[in-house]
C-alpha cells in the first residue's frame, strides 16, 4: 500500500490525472443535484405572487425608471436595518423577474416601503414629491393619476410568467383584466409600493 502511494506521489502525470478525476467527483456531487431541484431558492412564507394590479404597477416602476434612483435590497448591516427594517433575504424575490435590487441609492431603498406610509401619503407624494418632503429631488409622475392601468397584456403577462413556475391559477388570470377595471396606473405602482417586503415585516 505504501509501494502505491509512493508511485502516485512520484508520478506527476498519474498524480495530475487523479487529482483532476477527484475535483471532477467533488464538482459532479454539487452540479448534478441542482439539475433535478426545481428552484434552489424557496419563496418565504408568506408570500404571495403579484396579483394583476400590483404586477402592472411592477411594470410601471420599472417603465418609469424608479429602480434609477431606488434599490430594492437591504443588506444586513445594522445602519441599514435600524433604517429600513429586516435585510433582505432571497426566499423573498422568488417572483420578481427580474429583480430590482439595483445597488444606487440616490433614494432610499424600497424593499420594506410596505405598509409604511398611507395610500394618499403615495398619491400626494408621486404627484409632487416636495408637497410632502420639501427637500425632496424627486421628481413627480402626475400623468399616473390620469392613465388607466392597461389590460390588454396582463393575461399573456401572467401565462408567461406561469410557464416560468410563478404559481398562478387559471382563475387568476381569467380575472385579471377584470382587476384592472377602472383603475389608474397611479392604484397599480401604490398597490405594488404597498405590497413591498411585507412577506417579513418586522419594522418596529
Ligand atoms: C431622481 C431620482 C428618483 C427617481 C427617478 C425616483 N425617486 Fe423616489 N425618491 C427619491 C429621493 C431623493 C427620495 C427621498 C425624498 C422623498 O421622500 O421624496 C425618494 C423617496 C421615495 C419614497 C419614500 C421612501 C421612504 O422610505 O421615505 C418612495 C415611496 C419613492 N421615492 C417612490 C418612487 C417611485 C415609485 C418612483 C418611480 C415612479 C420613484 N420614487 C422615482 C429619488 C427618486
Amino acid at each position: 500500500m505504501a509501494n502505491a502511494h509512493e508511485r502516485v506521489e512520484k508520478n506527476i502525470g498519474l498524480l495530475i490525472i487523479l487529482t483532476l478525476l477527484v475535483a471532477m467527483v467533488g464538482g459532479l456531487v454539487q452540479i448534478v443535484p441542482l439539475y433535478f431541484m426545481p428552484s434552489t431558492t424557496q419563496a418565504v412564507t408568506g408570500l404571495e405572487p403579484y396579483d394583476a394590479l400590483r404586477l402592472t404597477g411592477r411594470d410601471i416602476y420599472i417603465r418609469e425608471g424608479c429602480h434609477v434612483c431606488h434599490s430594492q435590497m437591504i443588506r444586513p448591516f445594522r445602519a441599514e436595518t435600524e433604517r429600513y427594517g429586516h435585510y433582505s433575504v432571497a426566499g423573498e424575490f422568488v417572483y420578481d423577474r427580474p429583480f430590482q435590487w439595483g445597488s444606487k441609492r440616490t433614494g432610499p431603498d424600497l424593499h420594506r416601503v410596505g405598509g409604511r406610509y398611507s395610500d394618499a401619503w403615495h398619491r400626494v407624494h408621486l404627484m409632487n414629491p416636495r408637497d410632502v418632503v420639501p427637500e425632496s429631488i424627486m421628481p413627480g409622475y402626475p400623468w399616473l393619476e390620469e392613465t388607466p392601468a392597461d389590460p390588454s397584456d396582463i393575461q399573456a403577462k401572467m401565462r408567461a410568467l406561469r410557464m416560468l413556475g410563478t404559481p398562478y391559477t387559471d382563475e387568476h388570470i381569467e380575472n385579471a383584466p377584470q382587476a384592472l377595471q377602472g383603475k389608474t396606473e397611479m392604484d397599480a405602482i401604490i398597490a405594488y409600493m404597498q405590497d413591498l417586503g411585507t412577506a417579513i415585516k418586522t419594522r418596529r
